[in-house]
């Protein structure tokens, strides 16, 4: 093995410039169908693999580290890891990295842009023009809520909850209340006008709710039937977070009851299928998981996750590794 090159996996299409970097230092097997491979399919590829490059697709558990001995890198071009069991890497001395960071401010964007499609009813109003019905103006045709000066809800105060409240306070002039297992330091609510609030507290008073928390067993369902109860009638609720975080078929009841006013919806639970109550209620926004996806953050995504793979194979520092305790215990390159 030692002057073998070590083997890469890339487990689904990425940029050329990507490949060819990891070219220079693996010997690279791509996926040039870009197939989202069943799980056994996976373990067959990654037999006699020393790195996989991986999205928010791919489900590495203990099962797959167990069948792929040689594995010694997952390094995915995603900042969610739900799909990552994290301790069986660990435990089995698997590096793992993920992507924070470089997708902060697109991803932000993104959310905004779809709480204020949400908020103004965009996708409703332009599937009404197209279908031919706009006869004429009347004074509340689409009428919907205003985002400026109005109360915006984060639950989930990261790197991107933060970006957004930032977005809200400082260009729309609104009331930023958050939720979070942990306040802020004064240092960062500052800037942001933003208070911490119970989560009973922030259903209840935010006009626009915005979902940014990471998915995990915790978080499932963080909103269902009972949460929606207590959200005002006028009130958007926008997810950008993980399928799985919102319980799709009470919010699909929800919007058909207008209990909520509206939602806005880039990820779903076992997406990419989409509950069908969402697909027939008019006040929805529906996205298919695009928030961080423009082509300068995707293509730092996609470096970010090879330069994590370079050095995790070279017995370097990965920069963004998830489990560095594994470095400082000295794991072995390959
Ligand atoms: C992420 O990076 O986690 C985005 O949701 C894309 O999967």
């Amino acid at each position: 093995m030692a002057d073998r090159k070590a083997v890469v996996l890339v487990a689904r299409r990425t940029f050329d410039d990507a490949i060819a970097r990891l070219r220079e230092h693996f010997e690279v097997r791509v996926n040039d169908d870009d197939a989202v491979w069943p799980q056994d399919e996976l373990i067959r590829r990654l037999q006699g693999v020393q790195g996989v490059y991986i999205t928010g697709s791919e489900q590495i558990d203990a099962t797959l580290l167990d069948a792929c001995p040689d594995l010694r890198a997952v390094c995915s071009m995603a900042v969610g890891y739900n799909n990552v069991d994290l301790p069986a890497c660990t435990a089995r001395g698997v590096l793992v990295s993920n992507a924070p960071d470089v997708l902060t401010e697109t991803t932000a964007d993104f959310g905004f842009a779809l709480m204020m499609a949400t908020a103004r009813r965009i996708s409703e109003s332009e599937h009404f023009l197209r279908r031919g019905e706009w006869h004429k103006w009347s004074y509340d045709m689409f009428a919907g809520s205003d985002v400026h000066g109005s109360t915006l809800g984060i639950l989930g105060m990261g790197r991107i909850g933060q970006a957004i409240a930032r977005r809200g306070h400082l260009g729309f002039g609104m009331r930023v209340i958050y939720h979070n297992r942990s306040r802020l330091a004064p240092a960062l609510e500052a800037p942001l006008a933003a208070q911490w609030v119970e989560k009973d507290a922030l259903l209840q008073q935010a006009d626009h709710l915005v979902i940014v928390v990471p998915y995990s067993p915790a978080s499932h369902h963080a909103i269902g039937a009972r949460e929606l109860g207590l959200m005002k009638p006028s009130a958007t609720l926008t997810n950008i977070a993980r399928g799985g975080v919102v319980d799709d078929a009470a919010l699909a009841q929800a919007l058909a009851t207008r209990r909520i006013a509206a939602a806005g919806l880039d990820v779903f639970e076992g997406e990419p299928q989409v509950h069908p109550g969402l697909l027939t209620v008019p006040n929805v926004v529906l996205t298919p998981h695009i928030a961080s996806a423009s082509i300068p953050t995707r293509l730092a995504m996609s470096h970010l996750a090879v330069d994590n793979l370079i050095a995790a194979l070279s017995g370097g520092r990965p920069p963004t590794a998830l489990n560095p305790e594994l470095l400082n215990r000295g794991a072995e390159p390959a």
